[in-house]
C-alpha cells in the first residue's frame, strides 16, 4: 500500500494534509524518514511514525454509540442530522451503521467500516435477539403478551416470529425480538392495540449498551464484544 494511503486511512487526513506533512520529514518508515507519499508500505510488517509516535494500521474499526434521539442512520441526509456527523473526526474511511434504529429511537448501534459485518448481522436469515426497552401508551394485557409472545400480524407476508416480553411496569416492557424489520417494534405494539411512546435498544446478542456511554458518546468494541459478534 502506499504511504500515502496508510496514513490518510490512519490519522483521517487528506491526500494534500499527508503530502505536506511527509514533504516535512515528519514521517519515518522503518526508522527513516520519507519524503515520498508514493513510498511502498506493508502495513502488517513496516512500522510507520508521525511526529515520532508509532501509527498502527488498523483495516477495521468497531464502536458501540449509545444513539441519541434526533439522528438518522445514515452517512448524509437532506433535512436531518445523522449518526455519522458523530464520527467525523474518527480514523477509518467508509464508515457505516449496522442496521437502522428509527430517528426517534436511542441505544446500542454499532459503527463499523468492516462491510462483512454490517452484512452478516443485518441479513435477514441471521436471528439474533435484540432487546428493546419499549415504553408504552398502556398496560399490556395478558393476551397483548400471548400475543407478543407468540408472533402477530403486521402487515407483512408473514407474522413476527415468537418474541420475548419483560413486563417491567405499566409503562415499560422488555421485547426481545430476533427479527429487524422496519419500524418492527412499533408496528408490533400497533398489532396489539397500543404505541410505543419511546424506544430505546438495550442489547444484541450478549452484547449489552454500555450504560457509562452518554447519549451521543461511543467508544471502540473491546476485544471480547467484537468476537461476540463475529460468531453470530
Ligand atoms: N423497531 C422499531 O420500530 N424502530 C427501531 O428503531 C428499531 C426497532
Amino acid at each position: 500500500m502506499r504511504l500515502d494511503k496508510y496514513l490518510c486511512d490512519t490519522l483521517g487526513l487528506s491526500r494534500s494534509e499527508v503530502k505536506k506533512i511527509v514533504s516535512k520529514g515528519r514521517v519515518t518508515v522503518n526508522n527513516a524518514i520519507t519524503k515520498s507519499p508514493d513510498t511502498k508500505v506493508n502495513e502488517e510488517t513496516d512500522e510507520v511514525t508521525f511526529d515520532g509516535k508509532a501509527v498502527l494500521y488498523e483495516r477495521f474499526v468497531y464502536y458501540m454509540l449509545n444513539k441519541p434521539a434526533g439522528l438518522v442512520c445514515a452517512n448524509k441526509d437532506p433535512r436531518d442530522p445523522v449518526v455519522m456527523d458523530l464520527f467525523r473526526d474518527e480514523p477509518g474511511k467508509g464508515l457505516s451503521c449496522v442496521g437502522r434504529l428509527d430517528k426517534d429511537t436511542t441505544g446500542l448501534l454499532f459503527v463499523t467500516n468492516d462491510g462483512d459485518l454490517v452484512h452478516s448481522l443485518t441479513s435477514p436469515g441471521r436471528h439474533v435477539f435484540k432487546d428493546y426497552l419499549v415504553t408504552v401508551a398502556h398496560p399490556l394485557s395478558e393476551g397483548d403478551i400471548k400475543a407478543l409472545t407468540e408472533g402477530v400480524d403486521i402487515g407483512d407476508d408473514k407474522p413476527t416470529l415468537p418474541a420475548k416480553v419483560k413486563v417491567m411496569d405499566d409503562d415499560h416492557i422488555v421485547l426481545s425480538i430476533s427479527e429487524g424489520r422496519f419500524h418492527q417494534v412499533k408496528r408490533m405494539l400497533i398489532a396489539v392495540n397500543n404505541e410505543v411512546l419511546a424506544l430505546k435498544r438495550l442489547s444484541l446478542g450478549s452484547v449489552v449498551l454500555d450504560e457509562s456511554l452518554k447519549p451521543g458518546e461511543f467508544r471502540r468494541l473491546t476485544a471480547e464484544e467484537l468476537t461476540e459478534l463475529k460468531s453470530y
